[in-house]
C-alpha cells in the first residue's frame, strides 16, 4: 500500500535531507547527455529556482505541471509591477491613480475581447477563475444543459448542480459527436459545455464541428477553455462559440483572475452573480416597508460586485498580448516539438502506458498522463521531485469520472508543458522515468 503524504510532509523531508548533508555539491546539473537544441519560447517566473533533492543537492527545478498552474510570463510581471505603482480604487474614485487604474481595468477588457475574438455585442466578465466563470454562466441559461462525463469538476458540478443532462462520451471523436447530437435531438437543451481540451489527456475536440452541432438544434455552445486559451488561438467570432471560460493562472498570468465572455442577453437578464456594490445602478430605501429597491446594471458590472481585481485583469491581458507577439505558429511548433518528443520517449519505457480518451483525436495540447505498471501515482510524483527535482501532477486531476472509467482508478501522472520548458525538462522526465521503471529509482521497492 501506498502511504500518501502531504505536500508539508514531503517538503520537510527534503529540507531536513538539505540541512543534514552539507558536505555535498550545492548544485547539481542533470541536464542530460548529448546536445539539447530547444531552450523556452518565453522567460517565465522560476526559470533558474533549484530546489533540494533528498541527497542534499540542489537541482533546477524542471517545471511540467503548467496544466495546473503555469509561471508567470515576465512580460506579465513587468505589467503588474506598473500597475501596482499606480494602483487605487476602480470605478470608485476622481483621483488621478484611480483614473489610471480605471483605464487600466478597462483596457484590459478590450484587450481581451480583441484577444478571443469576441463579437462586438458579447460581454468580458472578470472573474476569479474557470471554474468561478462556469458557476457564473450556470446562473444565467435559460434552459437544460448538456454535459459530458469527460469534463474535469469545474465544468461538471456548476451544471449537475442545476440539473444537467450528462452525456456519457464514446472513447472516439466521433462517437462522442454522435452522442451529443443523440442527446440534442432527443430532447432540446439550451446550452451545451464542453471543453476545448482535456484536461487529462490534452486531447482536443473539434469546437467549430460542435458549436455548429449545437446551434443545429437550437442549442448555444459554451467552451471551456481553460487548458485550450494557453495553447490555441480561438476566435468566437470565426469558430461560433458562444461563450468561453478559461483562467489567468493557466495563461501565465496567476494573479486571482479568470474570464467568461459571450453573448449578452443571458448574462444581462439573469440575476447578477454577487450581490454588492458596483453591480448596482441605483438602491433606493424604502424605510416605511424597511427594505430597498435596487436597480441593476446591464453589461459586465453586472456579474462584477465588489472591488475588481485590477492586477488580475491586467495581468491576463498582458498575457494576451504577449501571446500574440509570440505568435500562434511558433507556439504551436514549440509546444509541437515537445509533446512529440515527450510521447515517443514514454512509449519506448517499458510499463508506461499514456492515458488516452478519444483514440482518434487529432490534435492535443501539450498534456500527457500516463500509467507505470506498479507503481503508485503519487510515488512516481514523489519520485521525480525528490530525487531529480522535476514537478508534475498525480491522482486523479479533479476530472475523477473521467479518470475512473480509464481504468485508472488510483489516477495516473500528468506531466504538462508551456512556453517556458525546454527540451532538458522533456528529457529529464524521460530519464527519470526510465530509472524508475529500470528498478534503479525508489520506487522499484514496490515492483
Ligand atoms: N483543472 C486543473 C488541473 O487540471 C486544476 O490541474
Amino acid at each position: 500500500m501506498t502511504v500518501l503524504l502531504d505536500a508539508d510532509t514531503v517538503l520537510a523531508r527534503h529540507q531536513a535531507a538539505f540541512e543534514c548533508a552539507p558536505d555535498v555539491p550545492a548544485r547539481r546539473e542533470l541536464d542530460p547527455a548529448g546536445p539539447v537544441t530547444v531552450g523556452p519560447l518565453a522567460a517565465v517566473s522560476g526559470r533558474d529556482e533549484y530546489v533540494p533533492l533528498t541527497d542534499g543537492a540542489t537541482v533546477r527545478y524542471a517545471n511540467l505541471d503548467y496544466a495546473a498552474s503555469a509561471p508567470a510570463l515576465d512580460a506579465v510581471t513587468a505589467a503588474v509591477t506598473a500597475a501596482l505603482s499606480e494602483y487605487a480604487s476602480v470605478h470608485r474614485g476622481a483621483g488621478y491613480l484611480s483614473q489610471r487604474s480605471t483605464a487600466r481595468y478597462e483596457g484590459a477588457r478590450a484587450t481581451v475581447a480583441e484577444f478571443v475574438g469576441a463579437r462586438d455585442d458579447d460581454h468580458v466578465i472578470f472573474t476569479g477563475n474557470t471554474t468561478d466563470s462556469l458557476n457564473l454562466l450556470a446562473g444565467c441559461v435559460p434552459g437544460d444543459v448538456v454535459v459530458l462525463d469527460v469534463e474535469h469538476h469545474a465544468n461538471l458540478l456548476p451544471w449537475r448542480r442545476r440539473g444537467a443532462r450528462v452525456v456519457c462520451a464514446p472513447l472516439s471523436v466521433g462517437g462522442t459527436l454522435a452522442a451529443v447530437e443523440a442527446e440534442l435531438a432527443r430532447r432540446p437543451a439550451a446550452l451545451l459545455s464542453v471543453t476545448g481540451a482535456s484536461n487529462v489527456t490534452g486531447e482536443v475536440l473539434p469546437i467549430r464541428r460542435l458549436a455548429a452541432l449545437a446551434h443545429r438544434y437550437g442549442a448555444r455552445i459554451c467552451v471551456d477553455g481553460a487548458q485550450l486559451v494557453p495553447h490555441r488561438r480561438i476566435s468566437l467570432r470565426e469558430s461560433g462559440i458562444d461563450y468561453l471560460a478559461f483562467s489567468g493562472h493557466k495563461l501565465y498570468a496567476p494573479f486571482g483572475a479568470g474570464v467568461l465572455v459571450g453573448r449578452a442577453d443571458w448574462l444581462d437578464d439573469a440575476d447578477p452573480y454577487r450581490y454588492g456594490g458596483g453591480a448596482t445602478y441605483e438602491v433606493i430605501g424604502r424605510p416605511v416597508a424597511r427594505d430597498v429597491e435596487v436597480a441593476w446594471h446591464t453589461g459586465p458590472a453586472r456579474h462584477e460586485a465588489g472591488s475588481p481585481n485590477v492586477l488580475g485583469a491586467v495581468a491576463i491581458a498582458a498575457a494576451c498580448t504577449e501571446l500574440t507577439r509570440l505568435g500562434e505558429t511558433a507556439i504551436a511548433e514549440h509546444e509541437r516539438f515537445l509533446v512529440e518528443l515527450l510521447l515517443a520517449g514514454l512509449a519506448g519505457i517499458d510499463g508506461v502506458t499514456p492515458l488516452r480518451i478519444w483514440v482518434d483525436s487529432d490534435d492535443r495540447v501539450g498534456i500527457v498522463a500516463f500509467a507505470v505498471d506498479g507503481v503508485a501515482p503519487r510515488e512516481v510524483a514523489e519520485y521525480l521531485s525528490a530525487e531529480h527535482g522535476i514537478g508534475v501532477r498525480d491522482g486523479k486531476f479533479c476530472a475523477h469520472p473521467i479518470v475512473s472509467r480509464l481504468g485508472v482508478p488510483d489516477g495516473a501522472v500528468r506531466a504538462s508543458i508551456g512556453l517556458g520548458t525546454t527540451e532538458s525538462d522533456v528529457r529529464r522526465l524521460l530519464d527519470a522515468v526510465a530509472h524508475l521503471v529500470s528498478g534503479r529509482g525508489r520506487g522499484s521497492k514496490q515492483r
